[in-house]
């Protein structure tokens, strides 16, 4: 990489205005793998960054870092691992790109070891995510309804759970909602009134109720549980993204799972957006370009300036791609 560019990039994201303030945190997870986490994050990165805001994409998928693929770069010597074995801080990390205003911090990629973290690891994490001085920090998730996972999604500003139209994605979608929404709960709940709460949950799930269920009533006449989980999430909704359409019915598998979260878990989701199945994204992937650096002007781009400029707060909307 150019070493003038390297060190003129680098000073950017060390004399940010924004220095002060928290980074805004966007989280990207998923219920299966496979299904676009990592070009999503990608993608959403350089959107961001293509609208004039500083943007670190932070590579947290334990089970194999992706991230400098997809941006065309070489993995980093200095690495996350850095900062769990104590040697650096996370802001010492993070690398900058090719790209302006975007930098990435490397994920594992030379553990040798199968590697997991903690609930107490991700919390002590969480404030140096928020501290890094960026406007934006994106966050690709390994897949899955882990514990570590559902604790930084609940902390996220921006909760994006990425989906494919295929139907074991999908079932692995609710799973994760279903994790998520357990995982809240429990934390303010009693360990009564949460044993309950599942037992009723799977009932509800064996149809063996025998009475019209609504989650948001059960949660109001319980002792021991919290009700204004559902005003949080309402505040801070799970944003659907629904990759790899190929067609019209794919797209509306987005208001489809919306409607059953609403139906079954009396939960507000949003549908943030349907993306294009595109073969270039993943041709563009083996020549080791981003797709949305070598065609700007796709549908595909475009989509993810939608779902962008519909969640950057209209005074902050800097510039037009
Ligand atoms: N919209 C798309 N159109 C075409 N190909 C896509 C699209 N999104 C992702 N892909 C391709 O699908 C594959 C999986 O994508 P990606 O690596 O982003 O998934 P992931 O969820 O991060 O996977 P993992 O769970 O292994 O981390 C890649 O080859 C990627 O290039
Ligand atoms: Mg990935």
């Amino acid at each position: 990489m150019d070493r003038d560019f390297e060190s003129n990039n680098a000073e950017r994201f060390q004399t940010s205005p924004e220095g002060n303030k928290h980074a805004k945190l966007w989280v990207v997870a998923s219920g299966k793998g496979g299904v676009g986490k990592t070009f999503v994050s990608s993608s959403l990165g350089i959107t961001l960054s293509k609208l004039g805001h500083s943007v670190v994409i932070v590579d947290l998928d334990l089970s194999g870092a992706n991230v400098h693929t997809t941006l065309g770069v070489k993995p980093s010597h200095m690495n996350i691992r850095h900062y769990f074995e104590g040697v650096k801080t996370l802001q010492e990390l993070v690398i900058p790109t090719q790209f302006s205003h975007l930098s990435y911090v490397q994920g594992f990629w030379d553990s040798w070891t199968p590697i997991d973290f903690s609930i107490a690891q991700i919390n002590s994490l969480i404030p140096q995510i928020k501290n890094l001085r960026a406007d934006y920090v994106v966050v690709d998730l390994g897949a899955g309804a882990l514990e570590a996972h559902l604790e930084l999604f609940k902390a996220a500003d921006e909760k994006f759970l990425v989906t494919s139209p295929e139907p074991t994605s999908i079932e692995k979608t609710y799973r994760f909602i279903e994790a998520f929404v357990c995982h809240t709960l429990k934390q303010d709940s009693t360990p009564d009134a949460y044993g309950n709460m599942i037992s009723t949950l799977r009932s509800h799930r064996q149809r063996t109720l025998g009475k019209p269920f609504s989650f948001r009533s059960f949660l109001k006449e319980q002792t021991g549980l919290h009700y204004d989980f559902f005003e949080n999430m309402a505040s801070s909704p799970v944003r659907l993204l629904v990759n790899s359409c190929r067609s019209q019915s794919n797209t509306d598998l987005g208001h489809s799972i919306k409607s059953v979260c609403n139906k079954y878990y009396d939960l507000n989701i949003d549908f943030a957006g349907a993306i294009d199945y595109d073969n270039a994204v993943w041709q563009a992937v083996r020549g080791r370009e981003h797709v949305l650096i070598s065609q700007p002007f796709t549908s595909l781009a475009g989509q993810f300036l939608g779902t962008c400029k519909q969640l950057i707060d209209p005074e902050e909307l800097r510039a037009v791609v």
